[in-house]
């Protein structure tokens, strides 16, 4: 990154969230300061943001200012008298609340994106990280997915909105020349997950012994990427500003949704009881990263396998239930 000091200042927006906290938490860690700039939107409960942040708040080198993307001066605020590196996490996610909620996650993510790259601009940030999604590829035929593939047919809203975002990080840093680094993440998983996804969502319904819904005939596979191995990549991304440039963050080990839920028995030592569902709308039918790119570029390795990266999240998850006594 910029300095050769190492005393950087990094704006994360959505740092109160999953990626978001544990981003943080780790660039704290690596001796940068960090401004973290969080709506607390009832997307998900406040109060599990309040205590992804709890450590954070508790050192000297973490500030937080509680505002919206949308609101300029939220964003000057976080930037303070200036930063080398602006982190852009915030968002609404999830692919099926998005077609329920369209409108929303057009002004957060397309309007959102647009003021954060305009402060961006204004301030003189030297390089914006913008966290995009392995949804931009669509329905795509050919495996695994290439960043130069055409990603230009999302079948979600919120893969649309994705990648309006990108293509305004592509305005910005043609027309201003703004170093921007994109970085298409692949469903990511791990302790403090956001409950709306599948293995938070389905390791609950176990542990109260109640059915999981099983899409289609349990033959769609994602490419699950453990949070740290999301994380160091994007610290090796921001290590790195050279112009614009587009990295898939998967872990490149597809895995089908029947695998997953055997995988998610052993993690419990619980049986799962199923209910058949149709596939979702929105719902692509597979995700795999090319991860060729950035293993060249970033030096990315993502080290995680999906039984260790599940029984951490396992452990997790068995202490927040004994933390808030259920
Ligand atoms: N988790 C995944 O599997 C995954 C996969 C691909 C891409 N992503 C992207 O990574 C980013 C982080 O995802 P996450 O899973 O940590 O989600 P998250 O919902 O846990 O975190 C997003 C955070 O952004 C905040 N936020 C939302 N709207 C805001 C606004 N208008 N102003 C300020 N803050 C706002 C929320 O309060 C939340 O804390 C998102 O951009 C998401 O689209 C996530």
């Amino acid at each position: 990154m910029a300095k050769e000091t190492g005393k950087t200042h990094v704006v994360v927006t959505g740092a109160a969230g999953f990626i978001g906290s544990h981003l943080c938490e780790r660039l704290v860690a690596e001796g940068h300061r960090v401004t973290g700039l969080d709506s607390f939107n009832r997307f998900y409960s406040p109060a599990v943001k309040r205590r992804n942040l709890a450590g954070l708040l508790a050192g000297a080198r973490f500030r937080l200012v509680r505002g919206d993307i949308r609101d300029a001066a939220a964003l000057d605020q976080a930037i303070g008298r200036g930063a080398d590196a602006l982190i852009h996490l915030a968002a609404m996610a999830g692919v099926r609340p998005s077609m329920e909620r369209p409108a929303l996650y057009q002004s957060i993510n397309v309007e959102g994106t647009v003021q954060v790259l305009e402060a961006a601009r204004r301030r003189g940030i030297r390089h914006v990280v913008f966290g995009s999604s392995s949804s931009v590829y669509g329905d795509a035929s050919r495996v695994p997915f290439r960043e130069d593939d055409p990603a230009v047919q999302p079948i979600s809203v919120y893969a649309a909105t994705k990648r309006a975002g990108e293509l305004l990080c592509h305005t910005y840093a043609s027309a201003y020349g703004l170093p921007i680094t994109m970085l298409r993440f692949f469903t990511v998983y791990g302790p403090r997950q956001r409950p709306d996804l599948a293995i938070h969502k389905f390791a609950r319904l176990m542990l109260r012994g109640e059915p999981i819904p099983f899409f289609g005939d349990g033959s769609m596979q994602r490419d699950f990427t453990y949070v740290d191995d999301i994380v160091a990549g994007v610290l090796a991304a921001l290590r790195r500003p050279a112009g614009l440039r587009l990295f898939n963050l998967g872990s490149d080990r597809p895995v089908r949704l029947d695998e997953l839920i055997r995988a998610l028995e052993q993690a419990l030592g619980l049986s799962a009881r199923l209910a058949r569902r149709p596939v979702p709308v929105g719902d692509v039918s597979r995700t795999w990263a090319d991860l060729t790119r950035a293993r060249q570029e970033l030096g990315y390795a993502p080290r995680t396998r999906l039984e260790d990266g599940l029984a951490r999240f396992v452990r997790w998850l068995r202490a927040e239930g004994r933390g808030r006594g259920s």
